[in-house]
Order: structure tokens, then sequence, then C-alpha cells
């Protein structure tokens, strides 16, 4: 069950670890969009702090239009912060210049809730999950970075020769695994990964996390994981973030927010959440389990 496995994780952290400086810190985060017109903006992120230590999964997990999205874009410095502090890899986003922040981009993977439209149709996706590499001057060109980029397709189980395949010769969850391998290609020490199953259905999104949890272990990057399903946070997080309208309504380990909820907010939106289906959750535990049990753990 996965609140074991946070309590497991947990327990498994090295002395001093909650000491470290985090990776992401948000106090009293603000993020308005501005009006259009003359009207005024509207505020999708008010007063929210939060903590993501290295090597820490948070799942976020909120109704839809409240916010999550555009704090995992905020993180990644691609929307501007407006108030409060976010220091992400340390430095802080109020303000900062997009210039400045390139560097840190390295550091950061993305993955996104639709995998159709994160991959080029254009390019192979041998160039697609070759581009970070490329970009941040790793390689000089994907011909260059191939021998990189077929290790990545092997580490999220994708035959090499996918690489010569165009994205849309690739099913949801394929496309998905080699989004994964673009996120890693630089080792970054924070993925954010927006919905990253929410597109495929069940017994795929499923093996996707599977391989998640897998390259998380391996990798061992911190992650902002953010999901409306409260199933898959439990899985996967070694902390819970619970966002209403804006709000950060709980936070606290996955025994704590699923068990005993202390916000009335928290026990409305758990109630309101999709339920999911408790055949394929138990599928999915079960696979969870025995991945754990290989891994030794
Ligand atoms: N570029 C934008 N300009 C103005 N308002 C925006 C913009 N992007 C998002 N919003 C608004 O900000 C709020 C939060 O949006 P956000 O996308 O972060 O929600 P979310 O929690 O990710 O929702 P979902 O679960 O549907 O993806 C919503 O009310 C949305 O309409
Ligand atoms: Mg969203």
């Amino acid at each position: 069950h996965g609140v074991a496995r946070a309590a497991e994780r947990a327990a498994a952290r090295p002395a001093g670890w909650a000491e470290q400086t985090p990776v992401v810190e948000a106090r009293g985060l603000e993020i308005e969009y501005p009006g259009r017109f003359g009207r005024p903006g509207f505020r999708a992120v008010d007063g929210v702090d939060l903590v993501i230590r290295p090597g820490e999964v948070l799942g976020l997990v909120g109704e839809s239009g409240s916010g999550k999205t555009t704090i995992g874009r905020a993180i990644a410095g691609l929307t501007k912060v407006t108030g409060g502090s976010l220091q992400v890899l340390g430095h802080e986003m109020l303000g900062i210049r997009e210039r400045r922040f390139r560097p840190a981009r390295s550091r950061i993977g993305f993955v996104f809730q639709d995998p159709a439209s994160s991959f080029n149709p254009l390019l192979t996706i041998a160039e697609c999950v070759a581009e970070p590499l490329v970009i941040h001057d790793r390689a000089v060109d994907a011909r260059d970075a191939r021998p990189r980029v077929d290790e990545l397709l092997e580490a999220v189980q994708l035959p090499a020769s996918y690489g010569d395949r165009y994205p849309h010769e690739l099913s949801g969850g394929q496309r998905q695994r080699a989004s994964l391998a673009r996120a890693i290609a630089l080792e970054p020490e924070l993925l954010i990964a927006d919905e990253p199953t929410s597109a495929l259905d069940v017994s795929v999104q499923a093996r996707v996390l599977e391989l998640f949890a897998e390259l998380q272990r391996e990798f061992g990057f911190a992650s902002l994981f953010i999901s409306h399903d409260l199933a898959v946070v439990d899985l996967l997080a070694d902390r819970i973030a619970v966002l209403y309208r804006g709000k950060l309504v709980e936070e606290g380990t996955p025994a704590e927010v699923l068990g005993s909820p202390a916000d009335p907010y928290t026990q409305r939106l758990l109630a309101s959440l999709p339920v999911p289906d408790p055949v394929a959750q138990a599928d999915r535990r079960e696979q969870l389990r025995r991945l754990r049990e290989e891994g030794g753990r």
C-alpha cells in the first residue's frame, strides 16, 4: 500500500536529510494572471507554502482549475511569480530574468499530460529525446546523441529501434515512456510531472506509473507529481499537498492526508475527486509491490 511505501521511504532517508537545502521552497507564493482590456487580474495561486527536498516526491492534487499546472509552470520558470517567494534550485523566481534561470532549466525535467502535443511530429523519437542533450551542449546533434538516446530508451523499456519512428507511430503509453526518456536525459534533480498518465487508459497508466517509480528510485530525482487521482499520488508520493482554489488546504504524508484529513475543504475535495477503479487500483498496487521487492525494498 502507498502509505506503507511512503513510510518505508522515509525510514530509508540518510541522517540529516531533512536539513538539506530544499530543491523547491515556496513561501506565500502568489501567481496572478494579468486581466485583459483593463479588467482586474486573476489570482490563480494565493499564498502557497510548500517544500520539496532532494529525492522527495510531492504529490499535488486538487480539482480542475485549482492552480496545479500554474505552480508546476512557475517552478519551471514558464509562468511569472507575482508575489511571495519561490526558490528553485537556489534561484529566487520572483522577478528573475529568463536568462539567469536558463542554466538551472537543464537541471529540471518535464513530463506533460498530453504526449501527442509534447513532441514535434516532424522529428523522430530519437531526435525528440536528443533535444535537451543538443540544446544544453551535451551532444553536437541528434546523431551524435544517439548512443545516449539508445540508453535512455532502454531505461524506459522501449526498443532502441523505436528511436527511428515518428511520434504518431507510437501508442500513447509508448509516447509517454519516450517523454520520460527525454525528461531524464540530463539526469535532472527535479522532475515536474503534470498529470503524465491522465490521458492514458488505466492498464497503460499502471505501467507508466510503475516506470516512473522505478526511474525515481534509480535516478533519485525530486519530483512534483501533479494528478487528479488520489490513488496515484498515494502510490508515488512521499508527501501530498491539496490545493483548493489557489490555496493549499492540506499538506502531509499520504497517511495523514488520506487517513485523517484535517481541513473540511479537503474532506469535501477527497469525496469529490474521482474514485479509482478498485480492480485496476489493486492491480497497480500489486505491480508496484512486486517492483519494490525486485528492487530490494
Ligand atoms: N494563461 C492564463 N491566463 C489567465 N488565466 C489562466 C491562465 N492559465 C490558467 N488560468 C486560470 O488559472 C486557474 C488555475 O489554472 P491551472 O491550469 O493552474 O489549474 P489546474 O489545477 O492545473 O487545472 P486542471 O486540473 O484542469 O489541469 C484557472 O482558473 C485557469 O482558468
Ligand atoms: Mg493542469
